[in-house]
């Protein structure tokens, strides 16, 4: 029987030939400057054993996305990836053995391709996709099968390509290992896509949110999501002065906090007793951090993203709230390269997607 080769057996998926086809990935060029990506055809891949073929239909950038074509992502780009971890398609094929998924099923991937449960270990996240593994900005993407996640049928195809990384990093903030209660009130700091997951599930679970913002417009979005009370940082630079204020003086008992250094000693004092602060923006891993706890006695813990597990259980929130991710706005295919540029320079409110 023949085989024909993937994408991943393939030693240069820019130069390499492929079987004339409608289909196109696009991939990321080490050798171009600034702009890497590069539309190649896309032969259908053939699902191995234990795998899942998906025909796309929309994908969504993440901060990481850029972090990966700049080069300053932990992990490095294997040359010609197709990148984005985030997306939603229908199976098309199944390999052999496959239980967890059929054709007709609509679907995303995890962002570590083997992390099912459990502590993360070291382990499960050296393999990501649209980093070390075609992701899912093509026609197809193949996914291993203990990866692949049912999305909520509520939500859109944009709105379900939007859960992967931002959902499941501000669900796992949220919730995990408990989630806050009535009584309790949680800060989000910065109102990128994490912050807002982080609004709709906090509030979810009955929590009091305060979101800190930088205007105006941005502090109206975030009450018409759920935010109990916004500050606006540009107009109270002490603005952990004025959540505390907000408490009655006593703090917030969770933070989540999507920016980082920056913003870490002002979560912090504006924690409460006993908090939880929760790091999960990016930063190079030579940012001093200075007396992070400020003198509080909270526990500070940087995340990354979810299990599998986890992100079912986000799902089964989604779907029993009918909660929908924001999506700031959706580009063709095509203009794939136009939706990074947006990313990185515009000033989205809500997930970025790319749909077929
Ligand atoms: N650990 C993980 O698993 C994981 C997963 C997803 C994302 N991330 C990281 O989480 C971070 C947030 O990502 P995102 O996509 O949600 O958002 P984003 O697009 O990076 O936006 C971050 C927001 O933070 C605010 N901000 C930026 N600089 C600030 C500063 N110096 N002080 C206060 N606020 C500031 C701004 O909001 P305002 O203008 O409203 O203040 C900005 O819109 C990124 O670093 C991303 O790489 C980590």
């Amino acid at each position: 029987m023949s085989h024909e080769p993937t994408d991943t057996e393939r030693p240069d998926p820019l130069q390499s030939p492929v079987r004339p086809t409608s289909a196109l990935a696009w991939r990321l060029d080490p050798l171009r400057g600034a702009d890497r990506l590069r539309a190649v055809p896309q032969s259908r891949p053939t699902p191995g054993p234990g795998q899942v073929l998906v025909e796309v239909r929309a994908a969504s950038l993440n901060r990481r996305d850029l972090m990966i074509m700049d080069g300053t992502y932990p992990i490095p780009a294997t040359p010609g990836v197709v990148p984005l971890s985030d997306g939603v398609g229908v199976v098309v094929e199944v390999g052999p053995g496959v239980t967890r998924a059929a054709v007709g099923d609509r679907v995303t991937g995890t962002y570590f391709q083997r992390w099912v449960a459990g502590p993360q270990r070291l382990v499960d996240v050296r393999e990501q996709y649209g980093a070390n593994h075609d992701g899912w900005l093509a026609r197809y993407v193949l996914l291993e099968e203990v990866s692949v996640v049912h999305v909520p049928d509520h939500l859109t195809d944009a709105e379900a390509a939007s859960l992967t990384c931002a959902g499941l990093v501000a669900w796992t903030a949220v919730t995990n290992p408990t989630p806050p209660g009535p009584g309790e009130t949680l800060l989000t700091v910065g109102s990128g896509a994490v912050a807002l997951f982080a609004v709709q599930f906090a509030r979810a679970h009955g929590a009091r949110v305060i979101s800190l913002t930088s205007s105006p417009e941005k502090a109206k979005r975030l009450r018409e999501l759920g935010a109990d009370e916004v500050v606006d940082r540009t107009e109270t630079p002490d603005w952990h002065l004025a959540v505390r204020e907000l408490t009655g003086g006593d703090g917030v008992e969770h933070v989540v906090d999507a920016v980082g250094p920056p913003t870490l000693p002002k979560s912090v004092a504006a924690a409460a007793y006993n908090a939880r602060v929760t790091l999960i923006g990016a930063f190079p891993a030579t940012t001093p951090l200075t007396d992070p706890f400020a003198g509080n006695y909270v526990s500070i813990r940087r995340i990354a993203v979810g299990s599998r597990t986890d992100f079912e259980a986000m799902n089964r929130t989604l779907s029993a709230h009918r909660l929908r991710p924001v999506v700031d706005r959706e580009f063709p295919f095509e203009a794939a390269p136009e939706a990074y540029r947006y990313v990185r320079e515009g000033t989205p409110f809500g997930k970025v997607v790319i749909s077929f």
